[in-house]
């Protein structure tokens, strides 16, 4: 059971707290893993009263059971679990930037609390500067204090360096939690069990084998209601130094020293410090024009709500990049995501190098890949050369494929659930730290400052993306995996 904590959710009625917080809180107190001294008070500007809140995130967690197409779907509710939640929550109205608001806070807090910032990313410096000024970051007498940032965090280096030093002076770094949602889910942490609990992996994880990785997270929806959040963001901002790195970086680091928070951090921080800046005559960005999906008609990105007419933000965006140290030498990481491609799909294709003499030398043979599948598949597949049945030696190509639902029958989880319950009991390790945010940033720093003004290639909706993207593994002899 986690430490008895008071929960502060700055953002109570915004859509996170709803369709991720409420969901992994309940699957927690399902776990009976949060404490009967745990107190949850949402802060939002907008009047309500907490009976009021009680009861539109029972309606929501209600809706659950009959949306599917949300990550969290149960058939029921248990309103034992539930009602544990419900019966902590409280709601108070106050505005992020007034001192007002965190005066009261302040005289209603005392002992573990933790402030998770599930606002609009303009109010992370406001919020941590009133939090520090009332002192509410003060711990004392063996009680913590935390902040939870959520993403994104700045918009390129300079202003993550500027974000970190602001939060920094307030609080110290290890009370601060920077989420990447992606951290959150199991296939992500699956990564390090793969690599360095088996023995078969290690030892060909290298330049010497692995001929180039490609790292893919391709969507099949548009922007939906965010036009306003991704107009001044785009694909680039939205998922590489964040997302993409995390997958980057699971896949590419070296092996921590032990399962030390700091040491799995020092080893992350460093292999983002060794990824050579991305270079604009490497990198393609795209943006969706009409298509089709599944069959419908869909608008561009240039229609979609809140979005400029005129609009040359990226909904699309690959880059190669390359890795300064002596695992990686000369081996291209490929790296993509976009929205409304032809298929969801997030993964880690390794493709290692043919066989270097022997045999079949001479023979066109099927390169072996091994998939990491992160969404919506879960699990790993590799792909070999066998013999096909018959009187000659003919080769064939054949896959293996783990799933790891088929052996582990634990549910599903929100992805939430590890980070909240990490944070509640001080384990930072799934949670960035300031030194590799800004070297994930430095790394695509040269690319938000080149295409600020450059245009942006357009792709149909539903299809696999710009035709340039092709182009740019095509002239390292090389082509991307299909999506779907
Ligand atoms: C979010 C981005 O951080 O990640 C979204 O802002 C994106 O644009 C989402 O759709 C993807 O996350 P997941 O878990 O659905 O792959």
């Amino acid at each position: 059971t986690a430490p008895a904590c008071t929960l502060v959710i700055f953002g109570a009625a915004g859509d996170l707290t709803k369709r991720l917080l409420m969901p992994a809180l309940y699957n927690l107190a399902s776990d009976g893993l949060l404490a009967d001294g745990l107190k949850i008070v949402g802060v939002d500007h907008n009047d309500r009263t907490s009976e009021q809140w009680r009861d539109d995130l029972s309606q929501t967690m209600q809706s659950f059971t009959e949306d599917h197409t949300s990550e969290f779907h149960p058939d029921s509710i248990d309103p034992g679990h539930w009602g544990f939640i419900r019966e902590r929550l409280t709601f108070t109205k106050g505005d992020f930037e007034a001192a007002e608001t965190y005066r009261r806070l302040a005289r209603d807090i005392g002992g573990n609390a933790i402030f998770y910032l599930a606002v609009s990313a303009r109010f992370f410096g406001p919020v941590v500067d009133q939090l520090g000024a009332a002192g509410l970051l003060k711990e004392g007498e063996g009680a913590f204090r935390r902040v939870v940032i959520e993403k994104p965090f700045g918009t390129d280096l300079a202003s993550a360096r500027a974000l970190n030093a602001r939060i920094l002076n307030q609080a110290d770094e290890s009370q601060v939690f920077r989420i990447d949602h992606f951290l959150g889910k199991e296939t992500v942490q699956s990564i390090l069990a793969l690599r360095f609990a088996n023995a078969m992996l290690e030892p060909i994880w290298n330049a010497r084998h692995i001929d180039h990785v490609q790292i893919t997270a391709a969507e099949t929806i548009g922007v939906e209601q965010r036009g306003g959040f991704y107009e001044p963001t785009g694909a680039l901002r939205d998922m590489v130094p964040n997302h993409l790195f995390q997958l980057l970086s699971m896949v590419a680091m070296e092996p921590p020293g032990s399962f030390d928070a700091e040491d799995i951090r020092n080893e992350k921080a460093r292999i983002l410090e060794a990824v050579r800046p991305a270079t604009p005559d490497r990198a393609v960005r795209g943006q969706y024009a009409p298509g089709e999906e599944q069959g419908n008609a869909v608008r561009g990105y240039r229609e979609e709500a809140d979005v400029s007419a005129d609009s040359r933000t990226e909904t699309y965006a690959a880059l190669t990049l390359t890795i300064d140290n002596p695992r990686w030498a000369g081996v291209p990481f490929y790296l993509r995501t976009g929205k409304r491609l032809t298929g969801r799909l997030t993964e880690i294709a390794v493709h290692f190098k043919p066989p270097s003499h022997g045999l079949f030398a001479g023979t066109a043979l099927a390169p072996n890949v091994m998939h990491l599948h992160i969404d919506p598949d879960q699990g790993l597949s590799t792909q070999w050369n066998a013999k096909r049945p018959g009187p000659d030696m003919r080769l064939g190509a054949v896959t293996s494929s783990v799933r790891f639902g088929d052996f582990f029958a634990e549910a599903p989880s929100v992805g939430y659930e590890t980070l909240i319950y990490d944070c509640m009991v001080g384990d930072p390790t799934l949670f960035q730290r300031a030194d590799a945010i800004e070297a994930g940033w430095a790394a695509v720093d040269p690319l938000i400052q080149a295409w600020r003004d450059a245009p942006v290639e357009t792709y149909a909706a539903g299809s696999d993306g710009p035709a340039g993207a092709e182009a740019l593994l095509a002239r390292d002899g090389r082509a991307w995996l299909p999506l779907a």
